[in-house]
């Protein structure tokens, strides 16, 4: 078993930390957010994530996950430290390093003091986790190298994180692939050792091109739903159906089923980061990425579909009462970083409407951007007497809704799907005027 340690007690570093307890290893987790920190210790999860909570309390129970605020503590304790800070966004789409830059010099700090204390050789694997650049890798281990003894051994490693919110566990422990930079053999033969009980292909390659991979994969998975997206608006022009194209073409095993859902398009905490960040450090080095710069134009054009379509239904939208279903950026999750819903709901209220939302475990989190619309108990309160519904977030809660009452309820039965989840053909025998997204 190893002594790990993860910087970060975010969703990436939380889950990293939460999971490599669970498969027995000895894990200390840090973050200079003591509130946050305290929570965890009580056993209060700081956001929702299916299963999470279980694996937090078992393994802080059986001592096998520790929470500190002290990254010297951490480095102390640990062999193999995973870096997991937040890289957020800068107004110019390139990520913001500093929480990164600030965790090496602690960590460069703490092996200074150690070297002082103990006599025997220390060696450090240090680990990216979080979603960086290419080329952090190398700042990370210039700056080590400046800060820290030269008699410290240490390896610098990229492990990019694959997990989705909402199945991160699964994800972890079940992952298609396992990605791993790494620049010697001895960190390679760690990692061996490390992910031994994950039953899934391990791709070594050099840290550069680890970096890569994972901001490659996101951008193309972003890409992926705005190509489809494109699609659907093709096929509301001409009256196709966007979901029986996507699935004419998820069969080609080449091109696969999945991220082939039209809608008002992706959001969330990485997608919008990651595919800005690559097209900044495209710029940066000489490479204009234009095809993602097309990407981001798509997807915002995806949620000015929405309002179109409540014009062409209500025609003004000024004093009308308008229910929203679903505000997280994805469903099994209380997320709404970046969530379409706030670019939607914002466009809502500038054109006058009158709003109110329910959503299954996100309402809390919208409350602090949008403090004065109405959030109602239940999806029923939440339609009663209005002219329009709008779906926004594919919640399972939603798919068993009796719309025959909603029907009843409602001042005038119109409905957007802005997911294309729900059964179109039922909907419409019901009596609804339907409008999903590609398709009528
Ligand atoms: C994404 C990636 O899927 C993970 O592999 C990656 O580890 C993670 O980012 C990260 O970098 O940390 P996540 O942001 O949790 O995971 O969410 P996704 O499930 O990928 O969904 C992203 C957005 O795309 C959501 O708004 C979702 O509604 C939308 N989406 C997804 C579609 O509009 N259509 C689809 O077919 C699929």
């Amino acid at each position: 078993m190893r002594n790990i340690g993860v910087i970060g007690a975010g969703h990436v570093g939380l889950v990293t930390a939460a999971c490599f307890a669970k498969l027995e290893h000895n894990v200390i987790c840090a973050d200079n957010d003591s509130q946050k920190i305290e929570k965890i210790k009580n056993l209060d999860m700081p956001f929702y994530e299916p299963g999470l909570e279980e694996i937090v309390k078992e393994t802080i129970r059986n001592k096998k996950l520790i929470l500190t605020t002290s990254v010297s503590e951490l480095t102390e304790k640990s062999d193999i430290i995973f870096i997991a800070v937040g890289t957020p966004s800068t107004p110019d789409g390139s990520a913001d390093l500093s929480y990164v830059e600030n965790v090496t010099i602690e960590i460069a700090r703490a092996l200074t003091e150690m070297k002082k204390i103990f006599d025997n050789k220390i060696y450090r694997l240090i680990v990216e986790k979080s979603t960086v650049p290419v080329l952090t890798g190398e700042w990370v281990k210039k700056t080590l190298e400046l800060m820290s003894p030269t008699e410290i051994e240490f390896d610098v490693a990229a492990n990019p994180e694959f997990l989705r919110e909402g199945s991160a566990i699964n994800d972890f422990l079940e992952p298609d692939r396992i990605i791993i930079g790494v620049g010697s053999e001895k960190a390679k033969r760690i990692f061996e050792e490390l992910y031994a009980p994950i039953k899934a292909p391990i791709v070594f390659t050099d840290v550069k091109s680890a970096e890569i991979i994972k901001h490659a994969s996101n951008s193309f998975l972003a890409l992926k739903i705005s190509y489809i997206n494109a699609i659907s608006q093709i096929c509301e022009k001409v009256g196709a159906d966007v979901e029986k194209v996507a699935e004419g073409m998820g069969y080609d095993k080449r091109i696969g089923k999945d991220f082939l859902k039209a809608g008002v398009g992706w959001g969330g905490s990485c997608f919008p980061k990651d595919v800005a960040a690559f097209i900044k450090m495209g710029e940066d080095i000489g490479y204009p990425f234009n095809l993602l710069k097309e990407v981001q134009k798509i997807n915002k054009e995806q949620r000015l579909l929405v309002i179109k379509k409540a014009k062409e239904l209500l025609w003004n939208l000024r004093g009308k009462e308008i229910s929203i279903l679903g505000l997280s950026f994805k469903p099994n999750t209380d997320d709404i970083r970046d969530a379409p819903s706030i670019e939607i709901i914002s466009l809502l209220l500038k054109e006058g409407a009158i709003l109110k939302c329910y959503d299954p475990k996100a309402m809390e989190n919208m409350k602090k951007i949008f403090p004065d619309i109405l959030y109602c108990q239940t999806p029923y309160e939440c339609v009663k007497n209005s002219s329009l519904l709008i779906f926004l977030t594919e919640w399972d809660e939603f798919k068993n809704i009796d719309f025959e009452k909603i029907k009843e309820i409602m001042k005038t039965p119109y409905i957007i799907d802005g997911r294309n989840f729900l059964d179109r053909d039922k909907l419409k025998k019901t009596g609804f005027i339907y409008k999903g997204i590609g398709r009528n």
